[in-house]
């Protein structure tokens, strides 16, 4: 039976009056809840880690919005550690949880959770991350993630003055010394930053405007396990003592994350970099993603070139429309039906706009917008 059908069914029995032995014992939750009142569903939302303060916010601003329209909420952090999240995954399911809202750590590793999880009817939605290898996902939320790349690609490219903001070409030629990082293999989003950029980077590098001096220009040897700050910084140490030790400088560096670029400016500073874009020394031209409020500040400061940002309080929004379409026995809207593949089944997925940030935006874009305060900006700290 498909999924669908199983729900639809599960719903039928659940209406016949199932529904009146209440919500609480094992594998008792489950969709197709039919005309259950928010009050009396809850919702179990998985997220990675919390040393990323991408992270904490969509924890918060997913349990707010679903709080908001009236369900329980269950959120757990799962410190980065695959079976820690498989637990906090299983006992959702056998607490009764009614939908779960799910960012994998590693999107392979959940598979016999979320068959519970379809045997007891619930749905399951993929929170940015894609969960591959598992017909047991019902929706995907997330940004589109092949045009992040294309932006951090684009935005080195800016960076060093090859190209201005609106495409055209800048008055630098080059050659710039270049190197590419990558993000976690585990997780189906890296492939997508890293094709995107070097897609846009390749035709630079073809013209020989771009050189990677260290040669690494595979993504098993630019990736960096679980997005980890300090893998990076070391990986920035080795590449500078292995390619650069011969009084030749490093000019940017593609990087797909705000915490891989931290790693990445200290690694730079320690070496005598900077301290900003325009020292005498300068720092190299470094992209990101996030927007997290440590580098929004870099940013303004002259450190940092540029990051992606990604409103998280829109993919929260979507991630409850999801959970609540699913809940009512409806599907969600998908805008995309065709590109991510789980590598089992297409996922139909919703796929937000992502926004470059240069030192300029900042004001408009993050400050305006309420995403973060001036003051948050100015102490580069949260709250
Ligand atoms: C990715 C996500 C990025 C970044 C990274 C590290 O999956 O799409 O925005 O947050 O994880 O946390």
């Amino acid at each position: 039976m498909s999924k669908k059908l199983r729900l639809t069914a599960l719903g039928a029995a659940l209406a016949v009056g199932l529904v009146g032995c209440g919500g609480e014992g094992a594998g008792s939750g489950g969709a197709g809840t039919g005309d259950a009142a928010p009050e009396d569903l809850s919702i179990g939302v998985a997220m990675p880690t919390e040393t990323s303060e991408r992270w904490i916010a969509d924890g918060t601003n997913v349990k707010e919005q679903l709080e908001t329209a009236g369900y329980t909420v269950d959120l757990q952090y799962a410190v980065d550690d695959i079976p820690t999240q498989s637990q906090q995954v299983d006992q959702m399911i056998t607490q009764g949880a009614d939908a779960l809202i799910v960012a994998a750590i590693d999107g392979t590793a959940l598979s016999s959770q979320l068959q519970a999880a379809a045997d007891a009817g619930i749905p399951v939605i993929s929170y940015d991350r894609l969960i591959r290898d598992t017909e047991n996902v019902d929706f995907y939320v997330s940004f589109d993630n092949y045009k992040v790349g294309v932006a951090q690609g684009t935005a080195l490219l800016v960076g060093l003055g090859l190209l201005n903001k609106d495409g055209s070409p800048g008055t630098a030629t080059g050659p710039f010394n270049v190197e590419l990082f990558a993000g976690s293999l585990d997780d189906n989003n890296a492939g997508f930053f890293f094709d995107g950029a070097v897609d846009t980077l390749q035709p630079f590098i073809d013209k020989g405007q771009l050189v990677v001096k260290s040669g690494q220009t595979g993504i098993e040897q630019a990736a960096i396990l679980r997005w980890q700050q300090e893998t990076a910084q070391r990986r920035m140490e080795d590449l500078l003592t292995g390619s650069y030790n011969d009084g030749s400088r490093v000019d940017g560096v593609l990087s797909p994350y705000d915490g891989i670029s931290r790693g990445i400016i200290t690694a730079l500073q320690n070496a005598g970099y900077g301290p900003t874009l325009t020292s005498a020394n300068p720092m190299p031209v470094v992209t990101g993603q996030d927007a997290e409020i440590a580098s929004v500040k870099l940013i303004a400061d002259g450190v940092q070139s540029s990051t992606v940002f990604k409103d998280t309080r829109l993919l929260a929004e979507q991630a409850v429309a999801a959970a609540e379409a699913f809940l009512e026995g409806n599907e969600p809207e998908a805008n995309d039906t065709e590109t991510y593949d789980n590598g089992v089944k297409v996922v139909p997925s919703y796929l937000l706009e992502i926004q470059t940030v240069y030192a300029d935006d900042i004001q408009p874009v993050l400050v305006d917008s309420g995403y973060w305060t001036a003051d948050e900006v100015a102490s580069g700290q949260a709250g």
